[in-house]
């Protein structure tokens, strides 16, 4: 890793420069071993300098929260959500140039045995790769929509790729189940975060990317297929997908660390492959923190918006990990109405299809600080008025609780205090605080 290696390699340098990055110098097995390591790590990004049976390495747990995020992209942690949120507002369009083949050091016929792709958890099927990016032209904008899927490994040129129905499935009717594709991986962190975006039609995730990057975004086309790549990416595949003839696809261990079904998906046979020297492989633990904070992302982004125009002030969101930053929404808000608190609720819901869980709390209740969320719900709910209950609506089917189709029923509390209510009896008291443990402690000493 080096400066002028591309925007990827050089925040691997930074975060190895700032004592973020721990290596690991012995030779690990792609077959669980990096998987459980990057499990034991929580959030500490792992880089596993050599894997047993390949030329390259493997980074895993690398953008595992929004501070680690926040620093790849050159912002505050604090204002992550907006700078993304202004520039899917304003995309830029990137530039592109022609295949060049000097780009990538090897240049051959696919074979995936030659990348560390891991097998994650025994439940699943085999190798999946996680982290990988699918570039796909629409014929319409003639621009490129890139979205990430899990695949599975089924040979030495081929896939199945678990295609939810969006962007990709569309263009894939569009063209009559079958088209040209590439699938990257490892690229500019600008880049992971707008093909995890779900952005609306029309805009291109890499213009996107490019805003957050401040027009620094490098696209090249593909070798024999006319779609556009990251020109810095560390691995690319060029091939086709199709929905023609469904393969199976799973079991997998998704999100939830649930196992998902197998379903019949999409084959895709791979015709080329481009790779840096000693590439260094993007890992994704499935169900691992870095997982769920590009999962939730999308979701955090839409019930920011929906909130900023439903209720007066809102101080603040959190999607707790423990629902998968995915499922569980808390929103702390300062009520101007004592309709605020359900008006937040529904709202939550109506943005985001994947919420199960929504609570509203007071301003007064950082929304981050789980036991403080517990406490107001303790003390300030009620059921018979408070809570908020939907049959049926449409949820994930990453939740093995709801029903094949991904139908499920969501509950809404709503701890928030009514706009006149006395306060007294509702505060939280503090004890007088002109004595401390260290300061005891230190008298004692
Ligand atoms: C790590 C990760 C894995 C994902 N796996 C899949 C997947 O297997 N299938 C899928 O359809 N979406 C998957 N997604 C979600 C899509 O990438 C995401 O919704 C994307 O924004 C869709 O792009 P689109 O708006 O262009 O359709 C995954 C997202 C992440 C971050």
């Amino acid at each position: 890793m080096s400066r002028g290696d591309g925007i990827f390699r050089e925040f691997l340098l930074k975060l190895k420069q700032r004592g973020y990055l721990s290596e690991i110098d012995e030779a690990v097995s792609p077959n669980y071993e990096i998987s459980s390591i990057l499990d034991g790590a929580g959030t500490r990004p792992i880089f596993f300098r050599k894997v047993k049976g390949f030329d390259g390495s493997v980074v895993g747990n690398l953008y595992s929260n929004n501070d680690l995020l926040a620093s790849a992209l050159g912002v505050r942690a604090e204002k992550l959500h907006e700078r993304i949120a202004s520039a899917i507002n304003a995309p830029l369009e990137s530039s592109c140039v022609a295949y060049d083949s000097k780009n990538w050091k090897i240049n051959t016929e696919p074979d995936l045995r030659k990348i560390p792709i891991l097998k994650h958890y025994k439940g699943d099927s085999g190798p999946y790769l996680t982290a990988s990016i699918v570039a796909i032209k629409s014929k319409r904008n003639q621009r490129e929509n890139i979205s990430v899927h899990r695949m599975m490994v089924l040979g030495k040129r081929e896939l199945a790729a678990r295609v939810v129905p969006r962007h990709l499935g569309q263009i894939l009717k569009e063209e009559n189940g079958e088209a040209d594709i590439a699938i990257f991986l490892g690229c500019d962190p600008a880049v992971f975060v707008g093909a995890s975006l779900q952005t609306g039609p029309g805009i291109c995730e890499y213009d996107v990317a490019n805003t957050l990057m401040g027009g620094r975004l490098r696209l090249m086309k593909c070798e024999g297929i006319d779609v556009a790549v990251p020109s810095n990416a560390e691995i690319v595949l060029e091939g086709t997908i199709s929905a023609r003839k469904m393969v199976k696809e799973g079991p997998f261990v998704d999100l939830t660390r649930t196992t998902d079904e197998v379903r019949m998906q999409p084959r895709i046979v791979l015709k080329k492959m481009h790779v840096r020297q000693r590439p260094i492989y993007h890992a994704i633990l499935p169900g691992g923190e870095e997982h769920k904070l590009f999962m939730g992302l999308p979701q955090e982004l839409k019930v920011i918006d929906s909130l900023k125009r439903a209720v007066s002030r809102v101080r603040g969101i959190s999607f707790p990990s423990g629902g998968c930053r995915y499922f569980h929404c808390v929103v702390s808000i300062e009520k101007r109405t004592d309709g605020d608190g359900k008006t937040a609720i529904i709202n939550c819901f109506a943005a985001s299809h994947s919420l199960k869980l929504v609570v509203a709390v007071d301003s007064d209740i950082d929304p981050n600080d789980q036991a403080a969320v517990e406490w107001a719900i303790a003390t300030r709910f009620q059921a018979d008025r408070g809570l908020v209950f939907i049959e049926g609506a449409r949820g994930s089917t990453l939740d093995p609780s709801s029903n094949k189709k991904g139908i499920t029923s969501k509950i809404g509390i709503d701890a928030t205090l009514d706009v006149g209510t006395a306060r007294t009896i509702f505060k939280k008291a503090e004890t007088v605080r002109n004595r401390t443990v260290s300061n005891v402690l230190k008298n004692i000493v």
